[in-house]
Parts: C-alpha cells; sequence; structure tokens
C-alpha cells in the first residue's frame, strides 16, 4: 500500500478554506443533514471524559459520512474564561472510511462554533416564521451566540430587527454587544435574564451546561423559538409548557445535562413527541402554526457536523493545492 501523507490543517488553513462562510457551512450542515436522514451519515454514542470542576471536560464524538470516518474531540474548562482562554477547543481527524488510513488532522475550534450557528440558522429557517423581521434575544454572549447571530443575519439580511444580550459577566454582554452594532446590527445589553428572553420571537441560549435551570414559562411569554446552544437552561415546565420540542438527534435524550430530556424521563413530554430537524426540513413546521405555540429546538451537537466541514476544508485544500 503507497503511504498517503496525513494532512494537517491549521485554524489558518480552515479560514483561508472558506468553509467558516455562513452560507457554506449553512450549505454543508444541510446536506449533512439530509444524508443523516437517508441513514448514510451516523454518528456513534459520544464519549465523554469528566474532570473535577462542572463543564471540564473531554468529548470523542466519532461519527462516519459518504467515504470518511472520523472524530471530533473537544476539550473543554469554564474556568478558562477567567484567564481570558477560550473555554473549548476542538480537533478533528480524518481517516479513509474503507481502508481506515488517517488522512488528515484538522484544528476545529472555529468549525465547532461555525457549524453550530449553521445548525441553529436552519432551525431559525424551518422552525420560525421568515416572512417579517424579528427580534433575538441571547443569553449567554459567548462564541456561540455571536456564531449564531452572524449566520443567520448573513442567512437573512433583513430579517433580525434587534439583538437584545444578557449575560452573567457584563463585559462579556457589552463586548458582544459592541461587536453586532460594529455589524450594523441594532443591539442592546439587557439587565436581566427576562429582559433578554420576554417577547422576543427568537431566543437563543448560549451559557453553560452546567447552569441550574433558570428560565421559567412566564420569561417565555412572546418567544416562538428557542434555541438551545446550552440546553440545561430550560425549567421543566417552561419544557413542558412548550408546543413543539425538535432536536438533531435523539441521543438528547440520554443527556444528564438536558432539560428535555428531564421533561421526557418525568412523563412530561411524551418521547415520541421530539421531532427531528432533518424531518422537518422536508416538512417544515413554519407554515400554519397555531398561535402563540412555542418550539424549543435543542441542538445536540453531532460529530458529523464537524467531520462534515472539516472534511470540506481538507478537501478544499486539497482542489486548491493538489496534495491528496
Ligand atoms: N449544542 C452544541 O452543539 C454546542 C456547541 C458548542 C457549544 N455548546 C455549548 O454551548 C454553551 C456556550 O458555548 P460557547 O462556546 O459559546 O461558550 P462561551 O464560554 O464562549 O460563552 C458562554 C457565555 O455564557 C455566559 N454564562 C454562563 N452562565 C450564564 C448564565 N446563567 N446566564 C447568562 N450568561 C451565562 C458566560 O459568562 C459566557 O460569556 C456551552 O455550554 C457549550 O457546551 C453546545
Amino acid at each position: 500500500m503507497q503511504a498517503s501523507p496525513l494532512a494537517v490543517l491549521t485554524a489558518a488553513d480552515v479560514r483561508t478554506s472558506g468553509v467558516l462562510n455562513p452560507d457554506v457551512a449553512v450549505d454543508v450542515m444541510r446536506r449533512t443533514l439530509a444524508a443523516k436522514r437517508a441513514g448514510v451519515a451516523v454518528d456513534s454514542p459520544l464519549s465523554t471524559l469528566t474532570l473535577g470542576e462542572p463543564g471540564h471536560r473531554f468529548v470523542a464524538h466519532p461519527a462516519s459520512l459518504e467515504d470518511i470516518a472520523g472524530v471530533k474531540w473537544i476539550g473543554a474548562n469554564p474556568e478558562n474564561l477567567r484567564h481570558g482562554q477560550p473555554r473549548a477547543s476542538a480537533s478533528v481527524l480524518l481517516s479513509d472510511r474503507q481502508d481506515g488510513r488517517s488522512r488528515a488532522v484538522v484544528e476545529a475550534t472555529s468549525i465547532s462554533a461555525a457549524r453550530t450557528a449553521a445548525v441553529g440558522a436552519l432551525a431559525v429557517e424551518v422552525l420560525a416564521s421568515t416572512a417579517a423581521p424579528f427580534s433575538v434575544g441571547v443569553v449567554g454572549a459567548g462564541v456561540s451566540s455571536l456564531a449564531f447571530v452572524d449566520t443567520v443575519i448573513a442567512l437573512y439580511p433583513d430579517l433580525v430587527r434587534t439583538v437584545t444580550v444578557f449575560d452573567l459577566a457584563e463585559e462579556a454582554g457589552a463586548r458582544l454587544v459592541e461587536t453586532l452594532r460594529e455589524r450594523g446590527v441594532a443591539a442592546t445589553v439587557a439587565g436581566s435574564v427576562e429582559e433578554a428572553v420576554t417577547a422576543h420571537e427568537v431566543v437563543v441560549l448560549g451559557t453553560s451546561d452546567a447552569v441550574t435551570p433558570y428560565v421559567t414559562p412566564a420569561m417565555l411569554e412572546g418567544v416562538r423559538l428557542v434555541v438551545a446552544i446550552s440546553l440545561n437552561d430550560l425549567t421543566e415546565t417552561a419544557v413542558a409548557t412548550s408546543g413543539r420540542w425538535v432536536t438533531t438527534d435523539r441521543q438528547l435524550l440520554a443527556y444528564d445535562l438536558s432539560s428535555t430530556a428531564r421533561a421526557v424521563r418525568s412523563g412530561a413530554v411524551s418521547p415520541d413527541r421530539i421531532e427531528l430537524l432533518e424531518d422537518l426540513m422536508v416538512d417544515p413546521a413554519s407554515g400554519d402554526r397555531p398561535e402563540g405555540e412555542r418550539i424549543v429546538f435543542d441542538l445536540w451537537g453531532l460529530g458529523m457536523f464537524d467531520i462534515a466541514l472539516a472534511a470540506a476544508a481538507w478537501r478544499r485544500q486539497e482542489r486548491d493545492h493538489g496534495q491528496r
């Protein structure tokens, strides 16, 4: 067997490849979810190594799609934020699906944020009405929330009317608001969770899986779609009083730090009612929705999302530099 070199893509290579552009990332996620629906993209259950404090963990997400099998490896420690470091870092190992050879290692921290944002933006496209501008509430002003807002704006430039941001760390909220204003978005800092949630049609939760749930049904008055990137913010009643529950994978239901999984386990929500985004992409929910119905979208981060985007970056690099 002729040895082929193991390609290494740095963060700069990934950026240069163009896969972080919202339209590219959304297109790759759309195709990945369709491949999942067709049964040709598959994830195996993730494996978590927990190390002490809440949120300090390493997670391996194996998946296979097209001619690739791979694993996303992500290390996170919320403590990093106190030292001005990113909370999480990720890389992806890509192997040939047929013969098992390792083909590329891809620095994937920015891929993780881009794929999360792209799947969240697809949820907005499929689950919210994109006919009229809406206001966005953000709780947790980190990397994921910024990427989400950026992607929705890139996809639908005239759709986001205002963005209201709450973060426990005031400077993080102020930083996100400033960044959004620089992009021409009408953004304001909220003084409380309620202010960032109540009456905003679309709410994004991007805090920390370690939190005690704090978003109550009363806070969710007027909210049409909750995009839960962090999965443990809603109280069980906030989940139970919603009208529809959508996710990207049923692995969510086995996850301890998931509000929806808890509501299912307690019997408040029947597991049969949990819908998959890939099915609704074919049969959208955004048409005739009952007045006042609230959808909770739990964004379960599948390995195939990162692997698909990392593989796209690798293929683009090889196409441009002929390294395959
Ligand atoms: N679903 C997915 O696929 C996926 C992908 C990436 C990240 N995540 C999760 O999303 C969350 C956010 O990720 P990130 O990379 O943007 O994190 P980040 O650390 O960059 O930002 C999180 C922000 O939330 C704030 N925060 C924490 N608790 C809060 C609370 N109770 N109220 C208000 N603000 C609060 C922090 O101060 C911080 O600014 C994490 O829990 C992460 O595990 C999920």
